[in-house]
């Protein structure tokens, strides 16, 4: 990962091979006007028409001495800094000093950022550095791309103003996470088992001194979670409950529990899915890798919160064994569900895990899945879906994503969808017709918990990951939801004014 500092005290006689600013604005004088005024004049000289298009770029020697090139980056304009637009611009800035060799960089990043105030901007920024260089290229032989960008030294100005090293600290320990749920998600079905994904979290929670207990097919069976094992049945491999534990609270205080949906590979099952695109359905668990995640996270910050981390994971596949339309399902909880559509397996699989969550008596549940194509269809790629019966906590998870950029809206679970998934042979069916796909889907998870424990349903299937570089992301796996998360237990904690602080 890149080393980042602060350009404060003695740091300020470091030279660097690169120093990067930011032009925004229509108009070379008016672009040039948020450079630092010792460059202002060289730049303004050297210019050409239009530096601060978007993805405009000039670099010119510097003979001062704090770095050997400047360059010149093109943000459009200085109003239309969205968070978004902000990670793209970072991206693109790392990217560019890579394919030019530099190793060290010094950068300025003079302007505010839409929908975020200065601490939130900061923590949002530091984050989308460290996350910069992110990349998948485990499985390209051959030369290996070349990253010799190593360090990066933040002007202490603008959005990093105030800047303390206790927040970069924190921002590296996050990326260093969210690094690893991209992992997860990009590394194909056929390296990302249960069991691999089981052995991964193993390895990474004992690093840190959080409880692991996994529980193999016979533990799940044992557990009578039905309807884990009913979409296990047309897989070879087994299938795992990862639980993870993290004290960080008061002793005694009831844990947040966390639960996410780990399918490693969904093809629909016996209804099985088109060909087109099914290689996607390896980010189909992506919910368990934030679930997992966030606990990995929590441990390193320190947060004084209680947490338990519930993924479920297995494959979906069909095959001789594999269950069926028409099959009835009993779940651990006694309840029984009709199987229309054995695609809607996520469903299947968290109405298990949230009951046994239940058992550690959580204050709070919230849930992660890559549930329905349905919440492409309502919110496209730009939120993912919240349901809860609680206003407060669509308030406060809302209000979260914000602050990180990872957008949440709310859909109603009104009673009266509960007809859709009504079912003639068992207690509902893991379908609910046309209208309204991922609130059905919603509707089925509501009847595994308690209605006396508040409860969310985040549906992540639009944000989880992207076919493609979008918004400021790289292909693949996004971590969405693991900063939310975060900062949502934080308030929590500063809400609670009790357990330990966090750092
Ligand atoms: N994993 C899919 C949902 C999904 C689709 C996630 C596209 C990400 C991108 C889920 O298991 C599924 O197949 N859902 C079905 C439900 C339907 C059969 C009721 C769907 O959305 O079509
Ligand atoms: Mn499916
Ligand atoms: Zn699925």
């Amino acid at each position: 990962m890149l080393k980042i500092s602060i350009l404060n005290g003695k740091a300020r006689a470091a030279r660097a091979d690169a120093h990067v600013v930011f032009a925004a604005g229509e108009g070379r004088t008016k672009a040039l006007a948020s450079l630092p005024a010792d460059l202002r004049a060289r730049v303004a000289a050297a210019a050409p028409a239009a530096p601060a298009a978007d993805g405009a770029v000039f670099t010119l020697p510097l003979e001062g001495k704090r770095a050997a090139r400047l360059y010149v980056l093109g943000a459009g304009k200085e109003t239309e800094i969205t968070p978004r637009k902000a990670r793209g611009m970072l991206r693109a800035a790392v990217k560019t000093l890579n394919r030019n060799g530099e190793s060290s960089a010094i950068l300025d990043f003079p302007f505010t950022l839409k929908r975020m105030d200065a601490a939130e901007a900061r923590e949002f920024l530091l984050r989308s550095l460290f996350l910069a260089d992110y990349g998948f290229p485990h499985y390209k032989t051959g030369e290996p791309e070349k990253k010799p960008l190593a360090a990066i030294a933040l002007e202490p100005a603008g959005a990093f103003a105030k800047t303390e090293s206790r927040e970069i600290e924190n921002a590296r320990v996050v990326a260093r996470v969210a690094r690893l749920v991209r992992d997860l998600g990009n590394t194909p079905s056929n390296d990302m088992r249960p069991r691999d994904f089981a052995d991964r979290v193993l390895k990474e929670a004992k690093a840190r001194g959080v409880k692991v207990t996994i529980l193999d097919k016979k533990a799940i069976r044992r557990e009578r979670m039905g309807g884990l094992i009913a979409v296990n049945r047309g897989a070879v491999e087994e299938p795992r409950v990862v639980v993870l534990e993290y004290k960080g609270g008061r002793k005694g205080e009831a844990p947040v529990a966390l639960v996410g949906k780990g399918v490693t590979f969904d093809s629909g099952g016996i209804s099985i899915k088109p060909a087109d695109k099914m290689g996607e359905m390896k980010w189909d668990m992506m919910g368990a890798a934030t679930a997992m995640g966030v606990v990995l996270a929590a441990a390193d910050l320190r947060l004084g919160v209680n947490l338990v981390a519930v993924a479920a994971l297995t494959e979906n596949l069909p095959s001789g064994s594999a269950y069926k339309p028409g099959d009835i399902v009993r779940f651990r909880n006694g309840k029984t569900a009709e199987i229309d559509n054995t695609d809607a397996e996520g469903r299947v699989i968290l109405a298990d895990a949230l009951d046994y969550a239940a058992e550690w008596k959580p204050a709070v549940i919230l849930d992660f899945a890559t549930l329905t194509g349905a919440a492409l269809v309502a919110l496209g790629l730009e939120a993912a879906i919240v349901f809860t019966d609680h206003d407060a906590l669509a308030k406060e998870l809302v209000s979260a994503g914000e602050t990180t950029d990872e957008r949440l809206w709310r859909l109603p679970m009104w009673e009266e969808y509960k007809e859709n998934i009504r079912s003639d042979w068992a207690d509902m069916k893991n379908t609910g017709g046309r209208w309204g796909g991922s609130i059905n889907g919603a509707m089925f998870l509501k009847e595994f918990v308690d209605q006396k424990t508040p409860w969310a349903h985040l549906d992540i299937a639009g944000t989880a990951y992207y076919d493609r570089d979008y918004a400021g992301y790289p292909i693949g796996a996004t971590s969405f939801g693991l900063g939310m998360t975060l900062r949502w237990l934080r308030g929590r904690q500063a809400g609670a004014g009790g357990g330990r602080r966090g750092r």
